[in-house]
């Protein structure tokens, strides 16, 4: 069965593939000969992933599916949330963003925040969100160098060590991206039985 991922990340779509069976071809925006970005204009991670599967399902009318991802700090009220890419502003710097979210919560005694992600699958006209949630917090200064985004600075619940300072496959065990992922290749394999 093809699948269309709402996405020009390469990255994210062989992540996608790698945890499926071989019944399931995920194909992206780029094999649709579109490279363009689709707007994330909503205002919530679920408005978003919903968004732009829509967008895909309306334009092409074909299975697929998109996600989103956010950091939502406590203490900030859940932001960066929908706006974790674009944090310190456009375009958007994963180092400029990380010194903000330190800024913001310099002196601040919470430092719980979670990652959030949402996939939203449209298969025969039918909608379905999964989520996964990785809960931890947020250190007052960057450790490790690998991974993206805020990695560096966010410590999971019952480690002591960053996502940054993770293996792939370590953080991917654990992540909110792992997580959500595992729901939705899980219900996928439903569909095939
Ligand atoms: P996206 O929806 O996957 O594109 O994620 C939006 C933004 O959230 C990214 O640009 C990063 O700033 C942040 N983000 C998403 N996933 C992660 C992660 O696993 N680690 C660190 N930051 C992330």
């Amino acid at each position: 069965m093809k699948i269309y991922f709402a996405t020009n990340n390469l990255h994210k779509v062989e992540e996608v593939q790698k945890m499926l069976s071989g019944d399931f071809e995920i194909l992206s925006l780029k094999d649709l000969g579109n490279t363009l970005e689709i707007p994330e204009t909503g205002s919530t991670l679920e408005e978003n992933s919903l968004l732009k599967a829509r967008y895909l399902h309306n334009t092409f009318g074909m299975n697929c599916f998109a996600d989103d991802t956010g950091l939502e700090v406590e203490a900030l009220d859940g932001a960066p949330g929908v706006y974790s890419a674009r944090y310190a502003g456009k375009p958007g710097d994963d180092c400029k963003n990380v010194d903000m979210l330190l800024e913001n919560l310099k002196n601040e005694p919470n430092r719980n925040a979670r990652f959030r992600t949402i996939i939203t699958l449209i298969n025969d006209g039918r909608e379905k969100q999964f989520e996964g949630v990785v809960n931890g917090k947020i250190i007052d200064e960057r450790r490790g160098n690998n991974g993206f985004g805020y990695d560096p600075v966010f410590v999971p619940n019952g480690y002591v060590i960053t996502f940054a300072e993770m293996t792939a496959g370590e953080k991917n065990r654990i992540s909110h991206r792992g997580i959500s992922i595992r729901k939705f290749a899980d219900f996928l394999l439903t569909l095939m039985k």
